[in-house]
C-alpha cells in the first residue's frame, strides 16, 4: 500500500510547528476516540517535548465507552499530559477544556495572560469542528482539509485562554500497516486512498473478533460463520446490494458496511486498545495529500 502525503507538505507543517512551540504554553492534540494511537502523529510528541499537552479524544459518542476509559488512563499517566474524551460537536465539555489549559499551564489564564495553546491533529479528527465550538463562532471551516488558518494570528477564545492560529495539520504515520486500515476504516483516510472493499474486510474480521454482537444484531445474523467474505456478501444479500441477475455487488455492500461503521450504526466500535501491538515499517512510504 502507497498513500501519498506531499513531502513539501509534510515540511511546511513541521515547519510552522517548530515556529509555534516556543510561542505555546499548551497543545491540545485532538485525536479519533476510536483510534487514539492510529490518529496521532508521533513527531508530536518530538517536537512538543515537555511542552504541556491535552490530549483530547473526539468524536467519543462514536467510541467505546470502555475503551475510550482504558485510553484516558493511558495517556493520563504520561509526562505532563492529560487526556480528555470530549464530542467537539457538543458545547457542553468545552468549559473542560478551558479549565484543563489553565491546570497545565499554572503561571497564566491571567487577564493579560492568556494561555496560549494550539490545536493540532491529522486530517478529519475535528480540529475545525472544535475551535468553532471553542470560540463560539465559526472561523474554521470544518471539511476544509489542507488547513484551518484564518488571516489572524491569535483568536480569542475567551475564559483565559488565546488560540495560536497555524495550521495544525499533521499526517498520519502510516508506518504501521494495521494502523493505516484503522484510519482506513474510520474515514480519516480517504476511499480514494485505498480501496473500499479490502477495508470493509478488514473491518468485518476486526468486527467478527471484537464486536460480534453488534454485527448480529446490525445485520439480524442468527449465527456469525465463515469469514469477512462471507460474511459482507452475506450482508450485502440482505441489504439489497444487488447486482443484475440477483448477485451482491461486492463494491457496494463495502461501501454500505464502511458508511455504517463511520456513522456509528453497528454501535460504539473502538478501533483499536492501548495494549494493542505496534508493528512499524520503516519501508512503507507515507504521504498523503
Ligand atoms: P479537521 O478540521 O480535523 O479536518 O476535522 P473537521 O472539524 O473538519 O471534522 C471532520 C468531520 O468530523 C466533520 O464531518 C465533522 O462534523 C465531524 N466531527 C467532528 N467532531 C465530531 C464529533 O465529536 N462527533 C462526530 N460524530 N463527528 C464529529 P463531515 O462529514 O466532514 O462534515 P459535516 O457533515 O459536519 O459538514
Amino acid at each position: 500500500m502507497i498513500i501519498n502525503w506531499f513531502p513539501g507538505h509534510m515540511a511546511t507543517a513541521r515547519r510552522k510547528l517548530v515556529e509555534a512551540m516556543p510561542k505555546v504554553d499548551v497543545v491540545i492534540e485532538v485525536l479519533d476516540a476510536r483510534l487514539p494511537r492510529a490518529s496521532a502523529n508521533p513527531l508530536l510528541d518530538e517536537l512538543r517535548r515537555d511542552k504541556p499537552c491535552l490530549k483530547l479524544l473526539n468524536k467519543t459518542d462514536l467510541a467505546d465507552p470502555a475503551a475510550t476509559k482504558d485510553w484516558i488512563k493511558y495517556f493520563n499517566a504520561q509526562k505532563n499530559t492529560r487526556a480528555l474524551a470530549v464530542s467537539a460537536k457538543k458545547a457542553s465539555e468545552l468549559m473542560r477544556i478551558k479549565k484543563i489549559c489553565r491546570e497545565l499551564a499554572p503561571k497564566r489564564g491571567t487577564p493579560g495572560r492568556p494561555v496560549r495553546v494550539v490545536v493540532v491533529g491529522i486530517p478529519n479528527v475535528g480540529k475545525s469542528t472544535l475551535i468553532n465550538s471553542l470560540a463560539g463562532r465559526k472561523i474554521a471551516r470544518v471539511g476544509d482539509k489542507p488547513a484551518i488558518t484564518t488571516c489572524q494570528q491569535q483568536v480569542d477564545l475567551r475564559d483565559g485562554i488565546m488560540l495560536y492560529d497555524t495550521p495544525g495539520m499533521l499526517w498520519p504515520d502510516l508506518s504501521d500497516q494495521q494502523a493505516a486500515y484503522r484510519l482506513a476504516a474510520a474515514g480519516s483516510i480517504g476511499d480514494n486512498a485505498m480501496d473500499p472493499y479490502i477495508v470493509s474486510l478488514f473491518a468485518l474480521d476486526f468486527l467478527l473478533q471484537r464486536y460480534p454482537r453488534q454485527l448480529q444484531s446490525r445485520y439480524n445474523l442468527e449465527r456469525l460463520e465463515g469469514g469477512p467474505e462471507e460474511l459482507l456478501l452475506d450482508i450485502g444479500r440482505r441489504r439489497g446490494c444487488l447486482i443484475a441477475g440477483g448477485e451482491v455487488d461486492p463494491q457496494r455492500a463495502s461501501e454500505l458496511v464502511l458508511r455504517e461503521l463511520r456513522a456509528g450504526s453497528i454501535g460504539a466500535i473502538s478501533l483499536e486498545l492501548p495494549q494493542d501491538p505496534v508493528i512499524r515499517k520503516k519501508e512503507t512510504q507515507v504521504q498523503v495529500p
